[in-house]
């Protein structure tokens, strides 16, 4: 089995449960308050590494109980955390989500830790990137560092994945020149492209943009729906499972974990693409991040 190293963020999720999503200025009543494991970067890992991956974590946590805890739970699954730093006198990444009776969720995040990973830190990661096989990465930490990996593992000729998440609308030059996959919504491919995407017209000319800027696969994922498979001789559409969601929060990053993992099985994009939507339907219906993945033997 290929190794997956994950470079991104922690988060220590404060999950709030509510009626529904409140107005500006309005008041409500809620009705759970919980404090879940995840971060984009965190939770591709603990998927990876609880389906069974070979995976490894780098990414950066503070001296406190929320970055013990971030690292335990990692640890649980098997994810070796050996590269992530410990800061002191910053705190661990905390992310505010408020989840309605639709499952529909609204996200705040305090990067904490997670803004202080700098290049000078992956310099560090370099023995990590070198002896990896896939590299996943999202946008929680600060792009420039996002930037410097990728070149690393691209130079390396390791299969680079990148969930453009949180969605930006600038980029460095050249950031996007050698990725191999990556994993928007409808919504970050429209704020990437800066365009509506709302047809599937609009879906194949939002990806075609994003391999024109030096992408070669992109995978827009349509929730409920399933997704698209976008390259230079391909467009296709996978149609997803019909669940009960009852939260969504990290549906994304299951889905980009288990790509990644089918990938390192030697599975083919196809099989990658159906096996990341299997995972991430189960994930929808259950509550919180790290807490609704399920293990190997779920599916
Ligand atoms: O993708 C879900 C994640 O986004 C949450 O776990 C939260 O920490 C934010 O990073």
């Amino acid at each position: 089995m290929k190794r997956i190293l994950i470079v991104g963020s922690l988060n220590m999720d404060t999950v709030l449960e509510v009626p529904y999503l409140p107005r500006a200025g309005e008041t409500i009543t809620g009705k759970n308050i919980t404090l879940i494991p995840g971060g984009k970067g965190a939770n591709q890992a603990y998927a990876a590494g609880k389906l069974g991956g070979d995976v490894v974590m780098a990414g950066a946590v503070g001296d406190d109980s929320f970055g013990d805890r971030l690292r335990a739970n990692l640890k649980e699954v098997g994810v070796n955390t050996t590269p992530i730093v410990e800061i002191s006198g910053v705190p661990t990444g905390q992310a505010y989500i408020i989840v309605d009776d639709n499952g529909e969720n609204s996200i705040t995040l305090i990067r904490g830790t997670n803004g202080e990973v700098t290049c000078k830190m992956a310099e560090s990661w370099k023995k990590y990137i070198e002896t990896c096989d896939i590299l996943i990465m999202q946008l929680e930490i600060p792009l420039d560092t996002v930037l410097y990996v990728k070149n690393l593992a691209v130079n390396l000729g390791k299969t680079v994945i990148l969930d453009p998440a949180p969605a930006k609308k600038e980029f460095p030059d050249g950031f996007w020149q050698g990725i191999d996959y990556i994993k928007p919504n409808e919504t970050e491919l429209s704020i990437l492209t800066g365009k509506a995407i709302d047809t599937k017209e609009n879906i194949i000319n939002g990806a075609s943009e994003m391999l024109d800027k030096g992408v070669k696969n992109v995978i827009v994922t349509l929730g409920e729906k399933g997704c698209f498979l976008v390259n230079r001789s391909v467009q296709k559409f996978f149609p997803a499972e019909k669940v009960k969601a009852v939260d969504t929060t990290a549906a994304g990053d299951c889905f980009t974990a288990a790509f990644a993992l089918a990938l390192s099985r030697g599975e083919t994009e196809d099989e990658a693409v159906n096996f990341g939507q299997k995972v991430s339907s189960i994930a929808v219906t259950r509550k919180g991040a790290q807490t609704s993945i399920p293990d190997a033997s779920e599916l």
